[in-house]
C-alpha cells in the first residue's frame, strides 16, 4: 500500500509531518553527523534576532522530572551571521527552511526582519516567535495578549509573502482566543506550544538552579497540557497546527495528529536522541500502512469520542 505524508502548511510542502523544535536542533549542521536531514518534512532554526544577543548567564538549563528547563535567553548570532554562516548550509539540504525569528526590546524588529527576509528564496516560511518567557525584564508576551497578537501578527503579515507561522505560549488562560487572533491576523499556521514557565530549587544551596530563576519547562511532562492545547485550537481555527511539546516517539507523535495537528515538530527529544526525528517519520509510516490510512493527513483531528 502506498502511504502518502505529505502535509502543506501555508505556501510549503513536507514530504512528511514531521519538522525539527526552534532551539533544540542549533541549525541544522549540528546534526550532520547522526542523520540524514535530507529526510526531514521541514527544518525550523533556532530562533534569529536583527542583532547578535548574547542570551542569558549561566546556569542555563536543569533536568527536571520527565522534562527540563531552559533560560537560554535567545542566544544567536544576528541576522547578518545567519545569512552568511548559517543559511547556507540549509539552502543546500533542498528542505523546507522555517526561520525562527523574534524581537528583543522592540516589535518594529519583526517587521524590519521580516522585509529583510521576503527577498531571501532560501527562507520558506517565517516562525514568528511571540512566546518565549526567558526574555529578562519582559513581563508580558505578547502571544499572551489577543490585541497584542493580533497587531504583531498584522504588521508582520503587511511586510511578507512568505508562509507565516506564529507560535504560541501555554502561559495563558484561553489558548483558542489567542489562535483566532493569530487567525485573523493573517497567520498561515500556528505553532503550539512553546515551554511553560517554571522553576527548579536547588535544596542544599537554597538557591535557584537556574540563573535566571524561572525557565521554560519542556519535555514529556508537558504533553498532556499540549495536546489539549493542540485539540482545543483544532476546533477553533480553520488554519493548520503545528503540535509540540514533549513528542519524543511515533506513539506520541500519532497523538499530536489525532488530536488535531497538521504538522509536529520534535524538541527536547533531539537531546536525548539525536535520530528522534527519522525514528518518527519511519513509525508513522508503518502505523499507516498497519491502519490502512493511506494518507497522513487523514489522521488529522481524527479523534473519535462522543460528545
Ligand atoms: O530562551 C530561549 O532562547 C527560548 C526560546 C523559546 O522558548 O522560544
Amino acid at each position: 500500500m502506498k502511504i502518502n505524508l505529505s502535509v502543506k502548511i501555508g505556501k510549503i510542502k513536507l514530504k512528511n509531518p514531521v519538522m525539527t523544535a526552534s532551539g533544540t536542533f542549533g541549525y541544522a549542521e549540528e546534526f550532520n553527523d547522526f542523520i540524514n536531514l535530507k529526510r526531514l518534512g521541514a527544518i525550523v532554526t533556532k530562533t534569529v534576532t536583527l542583532k547578535p544577543h548574547i542570551g542569558n548567564l549561566p546556569a542555563r538549563t536543569c533536568e527536571t522530572p520527565s522534562g527540563m528547563l531552559n533560560s537560554i535567553g535567545l542566544e544567536n548570532p544576528g541576522l547578518e551571521v545567519f545569512l552568511k554562516s548559517k543559511l547556507p548550509f540549509l539552502k543546500k539540504l533542498n528542505i523546507p527552511v522555517i526561520m525562527s525569528i523574534a524581537s528583543i526590546g522592540s516589535p518594529e524588529e519583526f517587521i524590519e526582519l521580516a522585509k529583510r527576509l521576503n527577498k531571501v528564496s532560501a527562507v520558506d516560511a517565517l516562525e514568528l516567535n511571540i512566546s518565549c518567557p526567558n526574555i529578562i525584564g519582559e513581563k508580558t508576551l505578547i502571544s499572551q495578549e489577543c490585541e497584542a497578537t493580533y497587531k504583531t501578527v498584522s504588521s508582520v503579515r503587511k511586510a511578507t509573502n512568505k508562509t507565516l507561522i506564529t507560535k504560541l505560549s501555554p502561559n495563558v488562560t484561553c489558548i483558542s482566543d489567542i489562535a483566532k487572533a493569530a487567525q485573523s491576523a493573517g497567520s498561515d499556521a500556528i505553532a503550539l506550544i512553546n515551554t511553560l514557565s517554571g522553576m527548579s530549587i536547588d535544596i542544599e544551596k537554597r538557591a535557584p538552579k537556574l540563573k535566571a530563576v524561572t525557565g521554560g519547562l519542556s519535555g514529556p511532562a508537558i504533553r498532556p497540557v499540549a495536546l489539549k492545547m493542540v485539540w482545543e485550537a483544532y476546533n477553533n481555527i480553520k488554519i493548520p497546527i503545528i503540535g509540540m511539546g514533549g513528542i519524543m516517539d511515533t506513539p506520541s507523535a500519532l497523538e499530536f495528529l489525532i488530536a488535531g495537528a497538521t504538522a509536529i515538530s520534535i524538541g527536547t527529544a533531539n537531546f536525548i536522541n539525536p535520530k528522534a526525528t527519522i525514528e518518527i517519520i519511519d513509525g508513522l509510516s508503518e502505523y499507516l500502512k498497519r491502519k490502512k490510512i493511506k494518507s497522513a493527513e487523514e489522521l488529522t483531528g481524527s479523534l473519535s469520542h462522543e460528545k
